[in-house]
């Protein structure tokens, strides 16, 4: 990272307002933004004690002697309390109406669905809790979970946080590799897979990656096999055993452990700036408390609602908000395992229609593929269910928040982009739907008890509209505590960076209405003749224009100005790409923004090269835009024909 203290350059400049519906407000949990205020000034004023009052709303076995220990950078909450996130997901709800309520519904790639209710997914849970006794997984064990998103994900994760074992979702498109690393950086005892899953009507076979990864692999004694796809698979006498036949052995009561409020929930690997990812650890009472609260707030939940967050459970996104928010809320749950464009494009709107889904949580980069299929495959679905959409992963540019509103929620749903990271847990900066006014492509204001804020790198606060670092003040319940066996790391990157506060990597700005604009992380930040420009507002000006339908901004070393601007454009499917358009683009961006924005050179390219989870590899459009070649790690990317085509590009 430059040492500068030169701020971040923001041009983004937007002016829309939407209030929310009176009608939503009036039904909300929160519904003003007095409300709001009250809770952020109740929360400023004295933070414990605000925590306390909002943890009342867990069930703890035992009550904390303290609510904060805060022994930079490290904190424990609710110290002495124990509870059991399982307990408070499942068991709390079997003495009310909610025990014969669906919990999760899930629907197959292939078109199949299943459904459980509380009592029924409670039964499950327990019985597979037993077999992780069984094979001798203990309390602190770890537990890798590689699988496809199909229920017994969930039912896995909520086994391993009932008997108090660490679970470790490894995205089950991560190669037999990147599963070897995180098994054995965590030291795995167990792992828990299938035979395989589908995606795009293709079999994506886990069970094979897994034997692969088993050679290199000394703790794992054990690995548990689901029956998805029933294609042949090796079993391996002595380790490898069938997850339905297993059950069939164990009995369905399995008490819930009274666990410390600080006992290991899960580990989840994520990316930093050098090559070795980082095993996050979220422990167990803070991180319910905020998973709860927030989906309460954010999404509003009430118990009518049929809720769907299209993640895939291995991200942080799919453990928060597909399995331990909503089912902690008494919510349904709706998991769907496959492509959004599979077998066509209107795959997520036929699931709206035929599930009545009324709150609808995705990712931007969804959004604008959606926007490239064309506003058809949405028209043809009834999506008057929806009541609210939610965004999250990345900077929405306002073009496309424009369209989500627009075609998806047709102007009646509130849109909430929600800023949040593996690191924090949960959301941290979001609108409350039915209190805060939007403003396309900001995430407005922090959540009550987020103390954020926007300083230089000195640590020295930041005018209004001038960019800086978002950091967060203050500790929260749901901070990650550590990076698994790396503590000194885990000091640096958040805490070494800026005295005093936790550092999220993200540039942002503050306008004057106090609302924050995210604008990419600060290592996406190009500097252009001593001015930093947000990488995400220039693809946001380029995306306003109507022949574009996506674009990615690097910074390319320039000996004039110290970095040059490229772009790679992915264009309407109408459109043709031509020397003309590129001049059009130039000035377009020019325009939008300033002469200092306009791209040095445009590419265009039929797709982006994006990692699993959706988001752009900068990092290889850096080098290509560089150097000509990528030489780096791509054992994320998605697909890897595209960097082969933008290399091919380079040769002609
Ligand atoms: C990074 C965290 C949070 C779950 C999914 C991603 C970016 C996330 C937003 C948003 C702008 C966002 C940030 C952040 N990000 N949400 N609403 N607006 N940027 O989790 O993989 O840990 O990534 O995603 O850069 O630091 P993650």
């Amino acid at each position: 990272m430059s040492t500068s203290t030169t701020n971040i350059e923001s041009v983004l400049n937007e002016q829309r307002v939407f209030p929310p519906p009176a009608e939503f407000s009036a039904r909300a949990h929160i519904k003003s933004m007095e409300e709001y205020e009250r809770l952020r000034e109740e929360a400023e004023r004295e933070p414990e004690k605000f925590w306390a009052r909002m943890a009342e709303e867990i069930h703890w076995f035992r009550r904390w002697d303290k609510v904060l220990d805060w022994q930079p950078p490290h904190a424990r909450w609710f110290v002495g309390a124990t509870t059991n996130i399982s307990y408070n997901c499942l068991d709390r709800h079997l003495s009310t109406e909610r025990r014969t309520k669906t919990a999760l519904l899930w629907e197959g790639e292939p078109g199949e669905t299943r459904a459980f209710t509380y009592e029924e997914l409670h039964r499950e849970v327990c019985r597979f809790a037993n077999v992780l006794k069984k094979l001798g997984v203990a309390r602190g064990d770890r537990v890798a979970l590689y699988m496809p998103l199909i229920p017994e994900l969930a039912i896995a994760m909520l086994a391993c946080s009932r008997i108090g074992a660490t679970h470790s979702v490894v995205f089950g498109g991560f190669s037999a590799a990147a599963l070897v690393d995180r098994i054995n950086d965590a030291g795995c005892r167990a792992v828990v897979t299938a035979d395989g899953g589908y995606r795009r009507g293709t079999e994506v076979k886990l069970k094979a990656a897994v034997d692969e990864a088993l050679r290199e692999t000394p703790t794992v004694e054990s690995c548990v096999v689901v029956r998805r796809t029933g294609s042949q698979v090796e079993m391996k006498e002595g380790r490898d055993q069938w997850w339905h036949e297993l059950v069939e052995t164990v009995g369905a009561d399995c008490p819930a452990e009274e666990l410390d409020s600080e006992h290991p929930l899960f580990i989840l690997y994520t990316s930093g700036t050098t090559g070795k990812p980082k095993g996050i650890l979220h422990t167990t009472g803070g991180y319910l408390l905020w998973a709860h609260l927030t989906t309460k707030w954010v999404f509003d939940l009430k118990d009518e609602d049929v809720y769907w967050c299209t993640a895939d459970i291995g991200w942080v996104t799919g453990h928060s908000y597909v399995v331990y928010g909503p089912l902690s809320n008494g919510a349904t749950s709706i998991m769907y395992e496959g492509a959004p464009n599979h077998p066509a494009p209107d795959r997520f709107w036929s699931i709206v229609e035929r599930h009545k889904v009324s709150i609808f949580y995705t990712a931007p980069t969804a959004i604008r593929a959606f926007i490239k299929w064309g506003d058809e495959h949405p028209r043809r679905h009834d999506l008057s269910s929806l009541r609210l959409l939610g965004t999250v992963g990345e900077p929405i540019n306002p073009e496309a928040w424009m369209w989500y509103r627009e075609v998806i929620g047709k102007g009646r749903c509130p849109v909430v982009d929600t800023w949040w990271q593996t690191e924090t847990g949960g959301i941290m900066i979001s609108p409350l739907p039915g209190a805060t006014p939007t403003k396309p492509g900001s995430a407005t204001k922090p959540l009550p008890g987020v103390a954020a804020d926007i300083l230089t790198r000195d640590g020295e606060p930041v005018a209004a509209n001038l960019g800086g670092f978002l950091v967060i003040r203050r500790p929260f319940p749901s901070m990650l505590r550590t990076i698994w066996g790396d503590d000194e790391r885990y000091r640096q990157t958040y805490f070494g960076e800026i005295e005093g506060v936790y550092f999220a990597g993200d540039g942002a700005r503050r306008d004057r209405d106090g609302y924050f604009w995210i604008m990419g992380r600060v290592d996406d930040v190009i500097n252009v003749s001593g001015h930093r420009l947000g990488t995400m507002e220039i693809e946001s000006a380029l995306v306003s224009h109507p022949a574009v339908a996506e674009a990615a901004v690097v910074g390319r070393p320039d000996e004039l100005k110290g970095q040059g601007i490229f772009a790679f454009v992915t264009l309407e499917g109408t459109r043709e790409p031509s020397d003309e358009l590129k001049e059009q683009l130039r000035g377009h961006v020019a325009r939008e923004i300033g002469a200092l924005a306009r791209p040095d050179e445009i590419r265009f390219s039929d797709a982006l090269p994006k990692t699993r989870s959706g988001k752009i590899m900068r990092r290889l459009l850096r080098e290509l835009a560089a150097s000509g070649a990528v030489k780096g790690d791509v054992t994320t990317l998605e697909d890897f024909s595209v960097i082969e085509k933008l290399r091919a590009q380079e040769e002609e």
